[in-house]
């Protein structure tokens, strides 16, 4: 049998369903996206100052980025590509709608590098696409050859555990036979997630995700026909790997991973440990993403105290000038993408802005350039058992009070912390000492085990801790291999959950199915689980 592409199958998705489903007259005021400037940006990671007519490559740029980065960037050479030609029309026509005319477009495959533009880039953007594509180091080592010299890499992957319920979901979506290959199941999975019990973690993670509101955003999050995440370690592998170092990282909620070294007492240790950690522990409230350039670069370069150009360059259009006049008058809020919040801007900070003299309160806000940025951590260490222990957290435990695949993820923070002390990572009761002031605030809901492995911890230390201290479990390969307490009357509510919900595809499940099927919607209020 022929087997299809990756690219084909990526290709199909996003011409049916391009992404992000935007209307067409949304736009951004001109100063908002200050943080995708490429001064800003090079600034950052420590790359100096930016050529004054820069080139950028949008690498899967979906119908919004173009716009977005020709608004932050009126003065570049932007070239914006992406696999589907839906998403591409959408973008150009959106950059024409709102004047943008320094952007040009084109079809172009990132599993196939004979199709991509020409030359180096100052910036490549390449956000929420590496999952995509078929080898992510491939690629990612071919778009680093792409860079000048100084030039920066802005990326952007899923973290493996943060996203575990959308990975969830999505393997929830597949049993009941949902794909992106049919208009009408992005409602339907809508329609099933809703009808679940209130306190049900799936749903919480389904209508809490912004995207879940429009089809094309269901289709992207939970009907993917080709998601993956990626470990804090597997990130910066990856990237030491494609000759590549992070200059600048974009999380929320503390930001640089030194301030997060610092708070967890993990100082001296590498960012990829530290940015695994904080995605282990689900406090990471958002995606991975990093500017990283390239380790051939050499030192990082610091600048002076310089404003930031989109405030002071004149000649960019006359709604640009009555924006920053109005800033000047009355101040006004720019947000950040960083996760800093809004900035809010005095009329007096406006002007000082404008009229190019920085103040430290500026450069403390991030709206001027300059200063040192640099992370004094390490970039990489190697976790050398990580594929074991990824391996051992997806594989099904057997027997009386077996983790329950649903909080595998959980598990996963806790046994990391017990069983590998190759890590030196503090133990179990040491680190939720230090997460206890910044955990989780969702953790105040009525869930059963919490939302985090921090608030299920808090609740149910004796049960975790007898668990790890237990090492005797039987594996299974599949949910054939194994049966669940009262497993006839288990699948029998299954069966009648899915008669109920009537719009669901026809489809003959196996027992096997129906069994996970049980553990994804009615054993979230389980720990453990008795499986046979
Ligand atoms: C999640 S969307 C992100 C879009 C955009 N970067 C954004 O952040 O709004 C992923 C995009 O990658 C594109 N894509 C997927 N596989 C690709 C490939 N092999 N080559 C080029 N683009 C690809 C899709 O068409 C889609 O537009």
């Amino acid at each position: 049998m022929a087997t299809v592409s990756k690219s084909t199958t990526m290709k199909a998705q996003y011409q049916a369903w391009p992404y992000p489903a935007m209307p067409l007259l949304v736009s951004l005021p001109s100063t908002h996206p200050f943080e995708l400037h490429v001064s800003w940006l090079w600034d950052r990671s420590g790359s100096g100052p930016s050529p004054a007519r820069p080139r950028i490559w949008i690498a899967g740029c979906g119908t919004f980025q173009p716009y977005a980065f020709a608004v932050a960037n009126p003065k570049a050479d932007i070239t914006a590509t992406d696999l589907s030609e839906a998403s591409l029309a959408i973008a150009r026509r959106r950059c024409l709608v709102h004047g943008h005319r320094n952007v040009r477009f084109a079809g172009v495959d990132l599993d196939d590098e004979s199709t991509w533009p020409d030359g180096q880039f100052d910036l490549i953007e390449c956000y929420g696409v590496l999952m995509n594509v078929a080898d992510p180091l491939a690629t990612l080592r071919g778009l680093a050859s792409r860079l000048t010299e100084r030039g920066v890499l802005r990326l952007m992957v899923y973290p493996q555990w943060s996203r575990a319920r959308v990975f969830q979901l999505q393997r929830l979506a597949r049993l009941l036979g949902l794909h992106a290959g049919e208009r009408s199941h992005p409602s339907a999975l809508r329609t099933f997630v809703k009808r679940l019990d209130r306190a049900h973690p799936l749903r919480f993670a389904f209508t809490t995700y912004a995207d879940s509101r429009n089809d094309a955003g269901v289709v992207d999050g939970f009907l993917h026909a080709g998601d993956r995440g990626f470990t804090g370690f597997q990130l910066g592998a990856m990237m030491a790997a494609a000759g590549l170092e992070p200059g600048h990282w974009f999380h929320r909620p503390w930001a640089q991973p030194d301030r997060m070294a610092e708070r967890l007492g993990l100082q001296g240790r590498s960012q990829s440990l530290v940015l695994d950690q904080l995605d282990l522990w689900q406090e990471l409230r958002g995606n991975f993403v990093v500017c990283a350039r390239r380790v051939a670069a050499g030192a990082r370069l610091i600048q002076q105290p310089t404003p930031h150009p989109q405030f002071t360059e004149r000649g960019l259009g006359l709604r640009h000038s009555l924006r920053l006049a109005r800033l000047q008058l009355l101040g006004g809020s720019l947000p950040t993408r960083t996760g800093d919040g809004k900035i809010v801007l005095r009329p007096r900070d406006a002007r000082a802005l404008v009229n190019g003299t920085p103040t430290e309160r500026l450069l403390q806000q991030g709206l001027a350039l300059g200063g040192d940025h640099a992370s004094r951590l390490p970039a990489h260490s190697e976790f050398v058992g990580q594929d074991a222990f990824l391996a051992h957290i997806a594989s099904l435990r057997t027997g009386r009070r077996a983790p329950n695949p649903l909080y595998a993820h959980m598990f996963a923070a806790f046994e990391l912390a017990a069983r590998h002390p190759e890590l030196g990572l503090p133990d179990l009761e040491t680190q939720m000492g230090r997460w206890l002031p910044w955990a989780d605030p969702l953790e105040h809901r009525p869930f059963t085990f919490g939302l985090t492995p921090y608030g299920t911890y808090q609740r149910f230390r004796v049960n975790v801790q007898e668990h790890l201290a237990r090492q005797d479990f039987g594996t299974a390969a599949s949910y054939a291999e194994v049966r669940l307490r009262g497993d006839g009357e288990a699948l029998a509510r299954v069966r009648k959950a899915l008669a109920a919900a009537g719009e669901l595809p026809a489809r003959l499940r196996s027992d096997a199915e129906l069994r996970e099927l049980f553990v994804l919607l009615f054993a979230h209020d389980s720990l453990f689980l008795t499986l046979d």
